[in-house]
Parts: structure tokens; sequence; C-alpha cells
């Protein structure tokens, strides 16, 4: 409740200048008509869409196909290839045109025209078949942030394989359970990569995930980022450079079928493992482009530097697939904004004029830190909007990142989304009045709604489910492997609701407000928010569990100023908690350590405290309300009667 009435205090409206209003593609008359039409008709309006936005090999004759809900096919008697349109239709008028600008750890700067780029795509998609990989084969990439990484992906597309990217941030147990849920036939990873001066081993992940689980990956191509050694295991392992070495700079697309899986990204759950979430090929490339253009006015005199990794959905959309569509020019950058000094982004931005900047509130705040004084050191003028994604962005960094990196010419486009949804769903366009920390409405197209548990719709200011009434064409189309549980997640009021096999339930717990504007509250489930990155609590309990002393543990999140959320476990030993403090301390460092490995470093928990019990109800039920208050350093106020026994507060405060 408190975070509700913070963010009911805040008023302020900042309008778009005329100067801003002159110089967008998009004027409010326009943006009127796109929802007046798509009000009038969803899935006409989507429909010309993709026609008038994609290039088809066989135009589709049928728009949404909801026969079989909630599965939706969109466009699905069409045929396209995803690379093409990122690529080759763009050949013609702007070979020359760059399509990734590439800075290094370490300042060096690499450039890749359109034409560069198709050939590389094209030379990898040849040694991808090559390798034996066809149509519908699942390829995993494990990588840095380096242009390769969008090669593979694109080179996957090309040939109609499904890629998985798996965050070059997770350890090889994560990765093991990616690999051997999707059936990969092949990995592609770099024997390192370079993150803030330091060298981060990769390849040796794949190896250790490789020893206990993947029986089905013949195949792993190597790209040597540097020039450590790298152990090859013959006959399995390929370097990238001799994979490729007589192969051709072209390959005709293979045109596949709207429907046809474009990838699957893991995502992390309220229970059981990550889900892998299947996107499709014309409906996701279809919301990905025109939201480049619609929230971030793309075009293809930008600059466009979204900062987000492959590994999430955010590198896919708005790196991999969405400017690329709309031909513009995308910045990658493979370090960390702090080295060599916290100015690191500011001045990418200004070296390569950068005109669209696209980040965490994360990386705003931990920038907010420093001062101002950083970013005033750069030419920051060239910038003309700013977007958020991840997380709710207070407005304190709101305000500072309008004035101090925006100079308060550049809108702030705060862009609510999902994994699961694709692309952007609530957001400003560049021109629309902005209330800092909220998300402003949901795009044309796009039927988003606050309803209780029965599935009515509430008030304006009251609390609820944010779902989203109508499918749309980005929308996940099922999770890898387990259908059941996409039906059950997603769609829980399907038998309970007039229409509910239609209603997308978000996850979410948002409000409208008087005016319309969405503003989100957090998770329902018990997901947390690190970073701008959703983790499971379950993943995280489980990794803890699975230590020889841990018993038993539970993960809640608790506020932090720089992360957003920052993960408290409570844990029970199967050992005598140690009375030393020394002793403790080690054996937390021990445990942090383990949950790194087992999931990777933004799982570690940030503090751990033991008892030797967890607060249950008497029918079992971990009471996670209680482990939020004590992280939080709070009195418990709760009603704590149905606790089975309540000595164990006392120990975990
Ligand atoms: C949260 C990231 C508030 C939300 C694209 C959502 C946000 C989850 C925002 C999805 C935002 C994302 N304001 N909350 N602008 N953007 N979220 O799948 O809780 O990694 O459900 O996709 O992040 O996280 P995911």
């Amino acid at each position: 409740m408190s975070k509700i009435e913070s963010i009911l205090t805040e008023s302020r409206v900042f309008n778009a200048s005329e100067q801003l209003k002159k110089r967008v593609a998009l004027t409010e008359s326009d943006i009127a008509q796109l929802y007046a039409k798509a009000g009038k008709d969803h899935v006409g309006f989507w429909s010309d869409l993709a026609r008038e936005k994609l290039a088809w090999s066989k135009p589709f004759t049928i728009g949404l196909d909801d026969s079989n809900a909630p599965h939706f096919k969109w466009f699905s008697d069409g045929k396209l290839n995803a690379s093409y349109n990122c690529i080759d239709r763009h050949l013609e008028t702007k070979s020359d045109k760059l399509a990734i600008i590439f800075e290094a750890d370490d300042g060096k700067v690499v450039r890749y025209t359109y034409k560069e780029l198709h050939d590389q795509v094209c030379r990898f998609a040849n040694t991808l078949v090559a390798q034996g990989i066809q149509k519908g084969d699942r390829v995993v990439i494990y990588m840095p942030m380096i242009p390769q990484a969008v090669i593979a992906m694109q080179a996957c597309a090309r040939i109609g394989a499904i890629h998985s990217v798996v965050f070059g941030g997770f350890s090889a147990e994560s990765l093991r359970d990616r690999i051997d849920d999707t059936g990969a036939k092949l990995v592609i990873t770099a024997n390192a990569g370079r993150r803030g001066g330091k060298i981060i081993p990769l390849k040796k992940a794949v190896d250790d995930a490789l020893e206990k689980g993947g029986d089905h990956v013949r195949k792993v191509i190597v790209f040597r980022r540097t020039n450590d050694d790298v152990a090859m295991k013959a006959g399995r392992d390929i370097d990238w450079y001799e994979a490729e070495a007589g192969m051709s700079n072209y390959h005709d697309p293979v045109m596949v079928d709207s429907e046809h899986p474009l990838f699957l990204l893991y995502t992390s759950g309220s229970t059981g493992k990550p889900k892998g979430v299947q996107h499709s090929t014309g409906g996701y490339l279809l919301n990905a482009h025109v939201t480049n253009e619609w929230m971030f006015d793309l075009s293809e005199q930008d600059v466009f530097w979204c900062t987000a990794d492959v590994g999430w959905i955010t590198g896919h959309t708005y790196v991999t697939y969405g400017p690329l569509s709309v031909g513009a020019t995308i910045l990658m950058f493979e370090g960390v904004p702090t080295y060599p000094d916290a100015g690191r982004f500011w001045q990418i931005c200004q070296d390569h004029g950068v005109t669209i900047f696209y980040t965490a509130p994360t990386a705003i705040r931990a920038l907010m830190k420093f001062g101002s004084e950083l970013p005033s050191q750069y030419d920051l003028s060239k910038l003309r909007i700013l977007g958020t994604v991840g997380e709710p962005i207070n407005p304190e960094a709101w305000i500072w990142y309008y004035h101090e990196i925006g100079g308060g010419r550049c809108p702030i486009i705060d862009t609510w989304w999902q994994t699961e949804t694709g692309a952007h769903m609530l957001a400003p366009f560049p021109v629309t009045p902005l209330k800092p920390g909220s998300c402003a409405k949901a795009l044309p197209g796009i039927d988003a709604a606050i309803v209780n548990e029965s599935g009515q719709a509430l008030e304006a200011n009251e609390g609820g489910l944010l779902v989203i009434k109508k499918p749309w064409p980005s929308m996940i189309r099922t999770v890898w492997g387990d259908d059941a549980r996409y039906q059950k997640t997603y769609f829980p009021m399907m038998d309970t609701i007039k229409d509910g096999a239609s209603c997308y339930v978000v996850g979410d717990s948002a409000y409208q407000d008087e005016d319309g504007y969405f503003w989100i509250l957090g998770r329902v489930d018990d997901v947390l928010n690190v970073s701008g990155h959703r983790l499971g609590t379950m993943e995280i309990e489980s990794a803890l569990v699975s230590h020889p002393k841990v018993a038993e543990a539970a993960v809640v999140g608790r506020p932090d100023e720089i992360k957003g959320e920052a993960i408290s476990a409570f844990v029970v030993l199967n050992v005598d908690i140690p009375t030393e403090d020394s002793e403790q301390a080690s054996l937390v460092q021990e445990l942090r350590t383990w949950v790194a490995k087992e999931i990777g470093a933004i799982a570690k928990p940030d503090d751990i405290r033991f008892g030797t019990n967890l607060p249950k109800t008497r029918s079992g039920k971990i009471m996670r309300r209680l482990l939020k208050t004590l992280a939080r350093g709070e009195e418990i106020v709760q009603d704590t009667s149905t606790l089975e026994d309540p000595s164990v507060l006392e120990q975990f405060k």
C-alpha cells in the first residue's frame, strides 16, 4: 500500500514541446486514427499493418484464427522469413548503410553495413546447414554481447531453425536445463567474453553443461573472442571460422509459415523450472517492427542503442529483430556501464551520435549515484528519445533521466511488456503527455484492462490484475513442451468467465488512473525482479536446497534502491547453526557462491538468515508475507495465530 500512496502523490505531467511534435513521424491525429481503426476492427487493423510493414513471400488471407482458443494463429496461411525482413529487403536501397556499430569492452569499434551483415549471416547460415541443422531444429546460443550473437540468431532465422539464447551470465546448471528442455542439436558459444576489463569464460560452462546432459547436442561452434586457450572436444567442437571456411556469402532464405516458431526464450515462473516461451515468426516480427516505429519514432536516420543483452527478450525485440526490420542502425556494447568509469554510457552516446537510448531503471539509478557531473562532460545533444523497461521507474530516477540525460527535450518512453508479450504493450508515444512512473496507455490494438479475480472490470484507481482481453500478433504461442502450463498460467479464467479463453492474465498487479494511465504495482506471484530481470523464488530456493548443508529455504524480495529488489534468503540447515559470527559469515559466503554457480551471479542472495524452521501455517504453507516483513526489517503486525511455531520468527529477526 505504501507503494500505491507514494506513486499517487506524483501528479506532474510533462507535455511534448512543439519542436518535438514537429519532428516525429506520428502526430497526435495519426495516433488517434490508429486507435480508432484498431477499436473498430481489431483483426483488420493488425492484418493491414502486417501487409504494409512486412515482406511476405506468400501473402496471407487469414488474419486471426481463434478457433482453438487459447491458442491463436495470426496470418497463418502466409509465408515469410524473419532474416529476409531484417536484412535482404533493405539491400536494394541501403546496402552501404550501417546496420551495426559495435563498441567492445576495450573501446575498439567494429562496423557492419547491411551488405556486410547480409554476407556474414549468409555464411553462417550455410555453416549451420553444413553442420546438419535444418528447419525446426533447435540451436542454443550462449554468447557474450558481440555482433556474432546477432549473426547467429539471424542465421538460425534464415534457415528456419529455432534459436534459444541463454544469457551468458547463467551458470552451467541453468544452461544444461535449458539445453535439455529444447532438445537442441547444436550449441553456439564463445571461448570467453570481456566485461569491465575482465575475461569471462563461457565455453567451460558449455563443457560442464554437456558433461551431464545434452545427449542430443552433436556439435558446438566456438567463436574465439579472446586469445585465451580453449579446450576443444574432438568430433564435437568446431572453431567458428574453421566451420565457415569455404562457405558462400549467399544463402536463399527458407520461407516459413507465419506461425513457425522463430525462437524459444526461457523465463521464470512462480513454480517449477523456467518456461520456454515460444514465439512465432510473422506475428512476433510485426509487433517488433511497429513498436520500434511507434514508441521510439525509429527511422533510417537513427542510431538506436538498446543496452539489453541478447539473452533477454529486450535484446531480441529491440536489438536483433525490430530495429533491423525497420532498417535502422543499432549500437551494440560488450561491456558494463561503469568501466573504465561511470561515464561510459554517455561517452558511447556522444561518440556514436546515439539518437535513441533504451535502458533499465536499475542502470539509471546506479548511474544517478555518480551525480550529474559525469554526463554533463559529454555532448548528449543528439539524443532525442529515451526509453526504460524492466520494472517501474521511480519518479526521482525519471526526473534525473529526463533532465540530466535528455536535457529536458527527450520524452521518456516507459515501456511495459514481458517475455511472453514479445513487444511493448503499455507505453506512451513520443508526443503523449507523460506522468513520471506511469507507462501511459495500452497501444493501439492492445486491449488491456484491470480486473478482479472473477474477471470483473475495476474502477479508476482500484488496484487489480492486469489482463489483455484480446489476442495480439506477438503473443506467446505456448510453453515449449508443456502446453498445459501455458493454459494454466496465462488463461486461468478460461473455464470460469465468458471469453476467459482469450483473456491473457499478465501476472502483474496495476491500476488505471482517472486519465486511463496505467501504473504497475508489481508481480502478483512469487517472482522477483532483480535489476530488471525476472527470477523465480522457486529456482533460487531449489538451488539453496541442493547444497548438502541446507534442508529448507525460502526466498523473498525486499526493496532495494539500486536493484529494484534485493534477494533475502531464509535457510534451515540440516547441521547445527554455527554459533560463531565468523563461521556463520563463511557459511553465508559459501551458500552465495553456491547459488551463483547453480544459477548465475544475478541470483546470489543479498542476505541469508538461519533458523530451525520456516514460518509455516498448520497446513504447511510457508508464510511469505511474514518473511517479506522480516526481510524489510519491519515489525510484524500481521496475524501470526495461524503459525505452526511462532517462535521461529524471533530467530530470523
Ligand atoms: C516488469 C521484460 C513496470 C513486469 C521486458 C513484467 C515492468 C516483467 C516494466 C516482465 C515497466 C517490465 N514498468 N514493470 N515499464 N517492464 N516490467 O519477461 O513485472 O523479463 O511482468 O520482460 O517485468 O519481465 P520480462
